[in-house]
């Protein structure tokens, strides 16, 4: 399946954000740490998200959807992790620690996921050492064991390794203290949800944190807002133009992509739980941008950004510093007519004031959602292949963009 998009119609209305995908995610595996039920409130229905379903049900777990929300039931799940989708999505890693914490015994196949950069799991695996795991690598990773607490330092604040282990953590009755934690509010989230289930968690939001556990009961959790959908619609206006409130989003989420927008466009307002954007005549460079882990400008904006800035008037030059490989989105935009100049790390955006439509091939899911953005703009009719990698993330973007203008549909 592809879209069709028809450039150049400028974006009027509201687009009103759904709940974060990576934050119903490690919340999902979070169920598996209680036999009693959790419902997850603001689910956004979106692949991944079903696909994690799937993998809960295929170890045990009764799931059930009630409109937006989602109910988890892990009366007896079992350790293998074997369904073909744990190797397709990255976040069934998610349950290596909650499964190992519950069972004493996980075993898995690799996980998969964006093809944006190598992608190692040692800082997991390591941690999961540290707590009690004796692992084994055969037909993918096993760990078994018993829980127990540990300080356990990792040597980069990764998001996924920050919600593994303090899962795994909080099944313990002794105490573990996460040092270099990620800060995502997405990991915020989990650490009120694992509070929300009993666990007694010190340091939320911060990089040291320190966690006492033992048993944990059900509970009902609503999923905060998705920054990263919220960037993909403000970003969106920037590329076609028009008058946009993008609505029911936190923007505090994304202070940085704010403060770099706010003197780009003609309008760029920020209220409690909305952004209002203006975009008449062509819009300025932001100028130099380096991808950092939160609260700097997360990298899952950087391709929305860049596409953005193709058109600018003035130089952007961009620096990925977390995935080796999302730069590599910028040959479909050159595609498309941008003038980009890349380095290994770092890509110059020198704008044009247009792009020409054609087909380009998303290739990963942020990737292809800038895709999508710099097509709006463009002049001509194009389309946007292998779309399935943007519907792991979003909500039928297509209809959403409709609904403030722009011309785009699905195509075989
Ligand atoms: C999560 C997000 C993803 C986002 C990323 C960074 C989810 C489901 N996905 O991915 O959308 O792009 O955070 O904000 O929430 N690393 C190692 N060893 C490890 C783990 C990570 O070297 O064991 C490296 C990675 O290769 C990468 C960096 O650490 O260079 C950050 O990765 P990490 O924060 O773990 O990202 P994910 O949790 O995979």
């Amino acid at each position: 399946m592809k879209y069709k998009i028809c450039g150049g119609n400028a974006l009027h209305g509201e687009l009103r954000v759904n709940g974060a995908k990576n934050c119903v995610l490690p919340m999902l595996a979070c169920c598996v740490l209680t036999d009693e039920t959790v419902t997850i409130d603001n689910c956004p229905k979106v692949q991944d998200v079903l696909d994690m379903a799937d993998i809960l049900s295929s170890i045990g777990a009764e799931v059930s959807w009630q409109g937006d929300s989602i109910s988890v039931t892990c009366k007896n799940v079992d350790g293998n992790l074997c369904c073909e989708k744990v190797g397709k999505i990255r976040a069934s890693l998610f349950l290596l620690g909650p499964l190992f914490a519950r069972n004493g015994f996980v075993s898995a196949c690799l996980p998969g996921g964006c093809a944006i950069g190598k992608r190692p799991i040692d800082i997991h695996i390591d941690g999961l050492k540290r707590l009690g795991a004796e692992v084994t690598w055969e037909n993918g990773v096993c760990c078994s064991g018993k829980v127990h607490g540990n300080d356990v330092y990792m040597r980069f604040p990764s998001v996924g390794a920050t919600e593994n282990l303090l899962m795994c953590a909080s099944l313990s009755d002794e105490t573990t203290v996460l040092y270099n934690c990620a800060c995502e509010p997405e990991i915020t989230a989990l650490e009120k949800m694992l509070v929300s289930m009993g666990a007694e968690i010190q340091g939320i939001g911060t990089s040291v944190v320190t966690v006492k556990g033992g048993k944990l009961h059900g509970t009902r959790v609503s999923a905060i807002p998705d920054r990263i959908v919220a960037a993909t619609y403000i970003l969106s206006a920037v590329c076609a133009g028009g008058d946009v409130w993008v609505t029911n989003c936190n923007p505090r989420h994304f202070s940085v992509l704010n403060n770099m927008l706010k003197d780009t466009v003609d309008c760029y307002n920020v209220y409690g739980d909305a952004v209002h954007v203006v975009k008449k005549k062509r819009h300025c460079a932001v100028g130099m941008v380096r991808t950092a882990v939160y609260p700097g400008f997360a990298t899952d904006m950087q391709p929305l950004l860049v596409a953005s800035q193709c058109t600018a008037f003035g130089k952007t030059v961009v620096e990925e510093t977390l995935f080796e490989n999302r730069l590599s989105n910028a040959v479909p935009l050159q595609m498309l007519g941008a003038d980009i100049l890349c380095r290994s790390d770092k890509i110059v955006i020198n704008g044009v004031p247009a792009l020409s439509a054609c087909t380009v091939g998303a290739t990963d899911l942020r990737g292809g959602a800038a895709l999508v953005l710099a097509m709006l703009g463009a002049q001509g009719t194009g389309y946007v292949t292998d779309i399935h990698h943007i519907q792991r993330g979003y909500c039928e973007l297509e209809k959403s963009l409709r609904q403030v203008g722009a011309d785009i549909t699905i195509v075989d």
